[in-house]
């Protein structure tokens, strides 16, 4: 099991009033299985999706990641897991301007400690793992936006992650650009990877082995307890 949430909530403080935003989420994850997460706007997925990946922790409830109970776990802890252990996909790519697809490929390596050649040579193999191992050197700026999310997803995978979260990761593209994401993420899900990915779109959802729903706050269908 990569994932175990019981009884997670998450509320945030606004001006004197608190609002709940997850409403005990009951959420089980085995290794190497696809999940996708859909519901509507302002329903809680992107919250889910930080507490998932240690971007934020649960006002209440248990997070067990990798048979790890969670709780009381230092900054530090939580930052080390998060760098290691989880590789993040968003909606609007998030990579550096500056940067080469293979230097942007190669940041999260940054932090283990890895040498600067053995981190070429390995965010230039992830780049390849989605097709772009003839675009090394492009700039954002210099890549469609297809081919920014693809280095994304290599950035994502470059530190052979025990979790993929990808947040929206066909959101902002057009239908042919998407198709070849999901196809990565198939061929990714066929190696083993564990992938939990959010959506609004029920023909991108279907990729995944499994749907969950989640409407103001409450998770449902696949696995959890209701
Ligand atoms: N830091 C915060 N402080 C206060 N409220 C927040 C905070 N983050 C999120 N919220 C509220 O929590 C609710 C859920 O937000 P969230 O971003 O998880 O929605 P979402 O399902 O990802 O929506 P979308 O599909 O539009 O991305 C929203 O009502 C939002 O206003
Ligand atoms: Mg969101």
């Amino acid at each position: 099991m990569i994932v175990e949430m019981k009884d997670v909530c998450k509320d945030f403080t606004m001006g004197k009033s608190v609002v709940h935003i997850l409403k005990n989420v009951n959420l089980r994850v085995n290794e190497g299985e696809y999940l996708a997460v859909m519901g509507p706007s302002g329903s809680g997925k992107s919250t889910l999706m930080n507490l998932l990946g240690f971007l934020d922790v649960p006002t209440s409830g248990d997070y067990i990641f990798d048979g790890n109970d969670m709780k009381n776990s230092s900054d530090n802890k939580l930052a080390d897991v998060r760098n290691k252990d989880i590789g993040f996909i968003f909606q609007s790519f998030h990579l550096m301007p500056k940067l080469t697809a293979l230097d942007n490929t190669a940041l999260p390596l940054m932090y283990g400690g890895i040498p600067k050649q053995k981190r070429r040579e390995m965010a230039a193999e992830a780049l390849k793992k989605v097709g772009l191992e003839d675009r090394l050197d492009h700039r954002p700026d210099q890549l469609s936006g297809g081919q920014c999310q693809r280095v994304a997803i290599a950035r994502a995978i470059v530190g052979e992650p025990k979790l993929l979260l990808a947040d929206e990761p066909t959101g902002a593209l057009d239908s042919e650009s998407g198709k070849v994401v999901l196809e990565i993420f198939r061929k990714l899900h066929d190696a083993g990877s564990t992938i939990i990915m959010i959506t609004h779109d029920l023909e991108v959802a279907k990729h995944a082995g499994k749907i969950m729903y989640i409407r103001d706050g409450v998770l449902t269908g696949g696995d959890t307890r209701e």
